[in-house]
C-alpha cells in the first residue's frame, strides 16, 4: 500500500532508489517517483505506471545525487496519473515528499492552504505536507520544526520521508504506518536508507533500524537523530537474518512460481526446533503465558483469516472455544476481556484492518499473540507476545507459503494451549500427527515434484464459473482456492462448504462451470457426493484426492495428493490448487506478481 524509499551518501542516489522501488513494487505499482539533489535544487522524475515506466522516461536524461527519495504509489485519493505520483513538491520547491498512509483530514487543511494562496497541483491528501512546511517556513520556522508542526496538524497514518534543497538531510516520521532505516557501516562512509520495508534495500545492507509510532529522524551522512513527544530517544540497530537472494526470483518466472516451489523450504523454517521428542516447545511463551485464557479469537484478513479457520477448527477440536473474525468486522460482535486470547494472524503484520482490531481487543483486556512473518512489524510490536511463522520473505501479492507455514505455526500454537488450558485436551495421537507436520515439508516436495496442475489449468481455461468445494479443514482451503483463483486469474470463482452447495449455489451450476472438489481429509466422501450432484448437473468436476482414492466416474480429471494425516492433507491439496491458478492465470497473460488493483500489504482500513 504505497512504498517509500530514501538513501542518504549514495554515489548513485538514482540507481539505489530505482533498486529499493523495485524491491517495493509489491506495496503498489499505479505509479512511481523519485527525487534527488542535484546541486542544482531538488530534481524529480514521476510517471503514472509501473517503475519500468519511469525507468524508461528517465533513461535519456538521469539526474544526479547523493540523496533522494522515491516512491511506488497504490491509488487512494486521486486516479493513477503523473499528477498525483509523488514525490510532490512545495510551492517553492524547496522541499519534496513522499507518503505513505492516509491523512483523513486533507480535506480541512488542503481547503485552509488554498484560501492562503497556495496552489495544488493534485488531488492527493499528501499534497498538504509540502505546502503546510512552506507555511510553517514563511513563517520563520526552521525546516525541522516546520515538518515537525505540519506533522502534528495531520489526522491519520503516514510514513513520509522529506527532502530539502541544498542539503543532505532527509527527516522522516512514522505514524501506524511502517518505516525503517537501513545502517551500511560497511564502508569507509556510513550510508543509510529509509524505506517501508527491509526488502528495499536489503541490497545494500542487513543493518536495520525499526522506528516507533511518533518518532521524527532527522538522517544526514553524519549519522540520525530519532526523537518523539518526550525527546531524543535510543532505537536499537539489529542484524536481519533475510538477504538479498532469498528476496530475488532466483530461476523462476514469477515471484509466486517460486514461493510455491519453496513452500517446504519455508515450512522447515516454521518447523524447526519447535517440535521435540514427540511434543511442541514454543520458548516464545514461557510457562505460564496463557494462564487463566478460557478463549480464543482469531482476527485476520484476506488468506490469513483462511489460515486462522483452520486454526480455529483445530483449536475447537481441542476442547478450546475459539472462533475467527474478519479482521474489517470484528466490531463488538463478541465479549472480550482478559480471558481472552486474541490471535491476530498476518502476514505482512502491518495489515491495518488487523492491527486496529488487535488495538480493539488490547483496548479490552485481552491477551494478544502476534502470528507473523515479518520481524519487527507493527503487529509484533503492539501484541504482547509474538509467534514468528519464518517462512522467509514473501513478495508475490498473492500469499502462498505463507499460508501453509501460518496453519503450520496455529497447528503448534493449538497444541500448547491444549497442553496448558484447563479445558484443552491434547490429542490423542499427538506423537504420530507431529511426526507427520514434520514430514509434511517432503510430501510437498513430493506433490511438486509429479503435479498434473498445468495440464488441469490448460483443459479449464475459459469456463464461465470455477467453484471451490470442501468440508471441516478443506472447507478453509476451499475458500483461500477461491480467493487466489480470482485474485489472478481475473475470473469468477467462489469457495464454498461443500455441504451449502444445495442450499443455493447449486443455481449457478451449469455445464459451463468447473467445480475443484477437495476430497482429501476426513469428510472427502462426503464432498464427493455433493461434487456427483453438481456434476449431474452438467458441471466439469475435478478431484483433488488422496492417492489411494478411486475417484471413478464421478470426476473429469483429478489431481493428487500424497498420503499424509487426514488433518493435514488439506494443505497438500491447497498447493496443487494454489498451482492451478497460477498456471491459469498464465495462460491468460495476467500479471502474476501484481494483480491489478491489489497490493501485498494494506495498511488502509
Ligand atoms: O499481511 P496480511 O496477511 O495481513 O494480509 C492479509 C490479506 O491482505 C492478504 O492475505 C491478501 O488476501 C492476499 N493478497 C491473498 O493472496
Amino acid at each position: 500500500m504505497c512504498g517509500i524509499i530514501a538513501c542518504i551518501g549514495s554515489d548513485d542516489a538514482v540507481g539505489e532508489l530505482l533498486t529499493g522501488l523495485e524491491n517495493l513494487e509489491y506495496r503498489g505499482y499505479d505509479s512511481a517517483g523519485i527525487a534527488v539533489q542535484n546541486g542544482h535544487g531538488i530534481a524529480v522524475r514521476k510517471k503514472a505506471g509501473k517503475i519500468s515506466e519511469l525507468k524508461g522516461a528517465i533513461a535519456a536524461d538521469v539526474p544526479d545525487g547523493s540523496v533522494g527519495i522515491g516512491h511506488t504509489r497504490w491509488s487512494t485519493h486521486g486516479p493513477p496519473t503523473d499528477e498525483n505520483a509523488h514525490p510532490h513538491t512545495s510551492q517553492s520547491e524547496g522541499v519534496a515528499v513522499v507518503h505513505n498512509g492516509i491523512i483523513e483530514n486533507y480535506e480541512v487543511v488542503r481547503s485552509r492552504l488554498m484560501e492562503e494562496g497556495y496552489v495544488f497541483t493534485s488531488e492527493t491528501d499528501t499534497e498538504v505536507i509540502p505546502h503546510l512546511i512552506d507555511h510553517y517556513m514563511d513563517q520563520g520556522d526552521d525546516v525541522e520544526t516546520a515538518f515537525e508542526r505540519a506533522i502534528d496538524d495531520l489526522d491519520g497514518s503516514y510514513a513520509v520521508a522529506l527532502m530539502v534543497d541544498g542539503t543532505d538531510t532527509v527527516y522522516a516520521a512514522r505514524q501506524d504506518s511502517p518505516l525503517v532505516v537501513g545502517v551500511d557501516d560497511s564502508g569507509p562512509e556510513t550510508r543509510y536508507y529509509l524505506a517501508s520495508d527491509v526488502p528495499a534495500f536489503l541490497e545494500f545492507t542487513d543493518r536495520v533500524m525499526y522506528l516507533e509510532d511518533g518518532d521524527v529522524a532527522r538522517v544526514t551522512t553524519d549519522g540520525i537523530d530519532v526523537h518523539d513527544a518526550d525527546g531524543p530517544v535510543q532505537r536499537p540497530i539489529e542484524t536481519v537474518e533475510w538477504n538479498a537472494e532469498e528476496t530475488g526470483k532466483g530461476q523462476y518466472e514469477h515471484y509466486m512460481l517460486k514461493e510455491i516451489h519453496t513452500q517446504p523450504e519455508a515450512l522447515r523454517g516454521t518447523l524447526s526446533g519447535r517440535i521435540e521428542d514427540g511434543d511442541v516447545t514454543l520458548e516464545e511463551f514461557p510457562e505460564g503465558t496463557f494462564e487463566g485464557i478460557e478463549q480464543v479469537h482469531l482476527v485476520a484478513c484476506g488468506t490469513s483469516f483462511h489460515a486462522a479457520k483452520c486454526g480455529a477448527r483445530q483449536l475447537v477440536r481441542a476442547g478450546i472455544p475459539a472462533s475467527t473474525f474478519r479482521a474489517s468486522e470484528y466490531h463488538d460482535l463478541q465479549p472480550v476481556d482478559e480471558r481472552t486470547l486474541v490471535v491476530a494472524v498476518t502476514q505482512s503484520g502491518e495489515t491495518a484492518d488487523t492491527l486496529s482490531a488487535l488495538r480493539r481487543a488490547e483496548e479490552a483486556g485481552a491477551s494478544t499473540v502476534a502470528l507473523t512473518n515479518v520481524v519487527g512489524s507493527t503487529v509484533s510490536r503492539e501484541a504482547d507476545d509474538t509467534l514468528y511463522i519464518r517462512a522467509g520473505p514473501e513478495i508475490g501479492v498473492a500469499a502462498t507459503k505463507t499460508f501453509t507455514s501460518q496453519v503450520a505455526a496455529l497447528t503448534l500454537l493449538t497444541h500448547r494451549l491444549a497442553a496448558d488450558l484447563e479445558r484443552g485436551t491434547v490429542r490423542e495421537d499427538a506423537a504420530e500427527f507431529l511426526a507427520e507436520l514434520e514430514a509434511l515439508p517432503d510430501r510437498i516436495e513430493d506433490l511438486l515434484g509429479r503435479t498434473r496442475a498445468s495440464d488441469v489449468s490448460e483443459s479449464n481455461m475459459g469456463r464461465d464459473a470455477y467453484f471451490f468445494i470442501g468440508r471441516d479443514f478443506e472447507y478453509p482451503v476451499a475458500l483461500e482456492g477461491a480467493l487466489k483463483f480470482k485474485e489472478i486469474t481475473y475470473e469468477h470463482a467462489e469457495g464454498f462448504a461443500s455441504g451449502e452447495l444445495k442450499h443455493g449455489p447449486l443455481a449457478l451450476v451449469t455445464p459451463d462451470a468447473t467445480i475443484f472438489a477437495l476430497l482429501t481429509g476426513d469428510r472427502g466422501e462426503e464432498t464427493r457426493k455433493n461434487a456427483e450432484e453438481a456434476r449431474t448437473r452438467g458441471a466439469r468436476v475435478i478431484a483433488v484426492a488422496p492417492e489411494g482414492m478411486d475417484v471413478g466416474e464421478m470426476a473429469d480429471d483429478v489431481l493428487r495428493v500424497p498420503d499424509t494425516h487426514p488433518d493435514l492433507a488439506g494443505l497438500l491439496a491447497n498447493v496443487q490448487l494454489q498451482l492451478v491458478s497460477y498456471h491459469t492465470a498464465y495462460g491468460l497473460g495476467r500479471e502474476i506478481d501484481k494483480p491489478r488493483n491489489l497490493a501485498k500489504s494494506v495498511t488502509v482500513e
